[in-house]
């Protein structure tokens, strides 16, 4: 492996994710605007699901991955408040596909008008939890607030890429790291 890069694996999945967590993030959005009284209100919300459940079980993959290693060695030529920085903002988004993923399972598994998951109209994902209304609700709640955090850490993710692409020395570069 070269050790100024990530592994293969990670790279992989690093990048099929974001395709994905972004697409649902724009569709998230339009869905969640158009009007309950809409008759194509629901329409996108199966692929939706399907495609987050996907973003769930490839994140199952990545977390035991990315914590056994190997990683390439720390960018050293960044400065010590950046490399903080950016591991901070690291975390904090497995935090936000971890809490993203989740609460939109519980908030359907709890949701009265739904049972399972239809996964792309192959199989179904089963419910796991009661139904209630308040208790889906909550997580809806929490998949929204999610959303927005997500939107926040996601622009400091590419200003900092782009930051060192464009604006600092080249060895400040770590685009290659993840290419
Ligand atoms: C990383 C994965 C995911 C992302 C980035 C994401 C993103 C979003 C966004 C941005 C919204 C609109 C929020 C709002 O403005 O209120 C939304 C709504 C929704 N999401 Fe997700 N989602 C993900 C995973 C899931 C999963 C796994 C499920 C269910 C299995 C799910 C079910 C829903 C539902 C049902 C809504 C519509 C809520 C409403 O009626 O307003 N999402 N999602
Ligand atoms: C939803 C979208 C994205 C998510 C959730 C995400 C998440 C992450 C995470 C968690 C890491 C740390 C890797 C680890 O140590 O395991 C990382 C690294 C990286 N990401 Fe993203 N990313 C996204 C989009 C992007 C985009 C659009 C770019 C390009 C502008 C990008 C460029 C990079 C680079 C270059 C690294 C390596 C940084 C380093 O350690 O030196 N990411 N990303």
């Amino acid at each position: 492996m070269d050790t100024a890069k990530y592994p293969r694996f990670l790279k992989t999945l690093h990048w099929s994710m974001a395709v994905l967590i972004i697409g649902l993030l724009a569709m998230g959005f339009f869905m969640a605007d158009i009007p309950e009284t809409a008759p194509n209100k629901y329409n996108l919300y199966p692929l939706h699901k399907s495609l987050g459940m996907i973003v769930m079980l490839l994140l199952l993959l990545r977390l035991p991955a990315r914590w056994r290693g190997p990683l390439p060695a720390e960018a050293a030529a960044l400065e010590v408040w950046e490399q903080r920085l950016s591991h901070l903002v690291h975390l904090l988004l497995y935090v936000a596909m971890l809490a993203m993923t989740l609460s939109g399972y519980f908030m359907s598994s709890f949701y009265p008008h739904a049972q399972g998951i239809e996964m792309f109209g192959l199989f179904t994902i089963p419910d796991i939890t009661s139904k209630s209304e308040a208790v889906s609700g909550y997580f809806h709640t929490l998949h929204s607030a999610g959303a927005w955090s997500f939107v926040v850490l996601l622009g400091l993710h590419i200003a900092g890429v782009v930051k060192h692409r464009f604006f600092d020395r080249p060895e400040s570069n770590v685009l290659p790291r993840m290419l």
